[in-house]
């Protein structure tokens, strides 16, 4: 039976309506996609170690007065989260060259920036998620630019603690995307991290051997995903005792 009001349906959770006005249930799925669904399968787990390592970093961030979403976790798969309205852009902070960067800008991976950079891409599956400058997002009207400057803001707030929550279990953050949300408590909305920070949203590399622990492990057919993101969850000191399929074939979607 059907317990909740299914909110919304993305492509790695669901968002139900929560127990208390203001609050959603976001629960984690074990589906994995790469290049906007060309490529699906579902890992069994992936849901369950994206839900521990988000909640911890979540609780991280709060630790250091960075305000998000996050309320408590649930279960195995789900947590609490203050309801949001989702500005739609997709907020990336780079420290080191990888993935489309690298190659919009023949770049090479693990080419250091002189400086972490930030950009932002409209949240759009049907256009592909494609990069905005500030001018579109100012004339578009998808944030303001007081938004933006506070969004830069925690970006890299969220950036200087995680590359140094990482840095401490022998991970080099190479990028990592949030997603930022609006709470209307007054007249004025106040931003908050929202979504989740987990390895389908970041680049985390092993520090010595350069072994990849994120979703380009998925993306490339590098190994095992859960192998690799219960590497992160086991040095964070989050790792679930569940049962996990830590080896074998994801089952294939499409
Ligand atoms: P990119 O190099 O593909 O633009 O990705 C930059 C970072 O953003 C990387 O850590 C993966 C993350 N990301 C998401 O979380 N969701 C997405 O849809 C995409 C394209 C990237």
């Amino acid at each position: 039976m059907n317990r909740r009001k299914k909110i919304y349906e993305g492509k790695a959770k669901i968002i139900f309506d929560g127990p208390d006005p203001g609050s959603l249930v976001q629960y984690f799925k074990d589906d994995a996609t790469a290049f906007n669904s060309e490529k699906h399968s579902i890992i069994e787990g992936k849901g369950v170690l994206n839900n521990m390592i988000s909640e911890h970093v979540m609780n991280g961030l709060s630790n250091v007065g960075i305000p998000n979403h996050f309320i408590k976790r649930i279960n195995m798969r789900e947590q609490l989260v203050q309801s949001c309205e989702i500005i739609p852009l997709e907020v990336v902070v780079r420290n080191f060259a990888a993935g489309s960067v690298a190659n919009r800008l023949d770049l090479s991976e693990g080419d250091p920036f002189a400086r972490p950079i930030m950009e932002c891409y409209l949240k759009s599956d049907k256009l592909g998620d494609p990069l905005l400058t500030d001018e579109h997002i100012a004339v578009l009207e998808l944030a303001t630019a007081y938004e933006m400057e506070e969004i830069h803001y925690i970006a890299f707030r969220v950036n200087d603690f995680l590359s140094g929550l990482m840095y401490a279990v022998g991970i080099t953050l190479i990028d990592f995307k949030i997603e930022i949300g609006r709470v209307y408590k007054s007249e004025f909305p106040t931003l908050v991290v929202a979504d989740e920070i987990s390895p389908d949203t970041c680049r985390l590399w092993d520090s010595n051997s350069g072994r990849k622990l994120d979703k380009d492990v998925f993306r490339h057919d590098l190994g095992s995903l859960i192998d690799a993101y219960s590497e992160v969850a086991k040095r964070l000191g989050v790792l679930p005792n569940a049962n996990l399929k830590r080896s074998g074939k994801p089952k294939l979607v499409h």
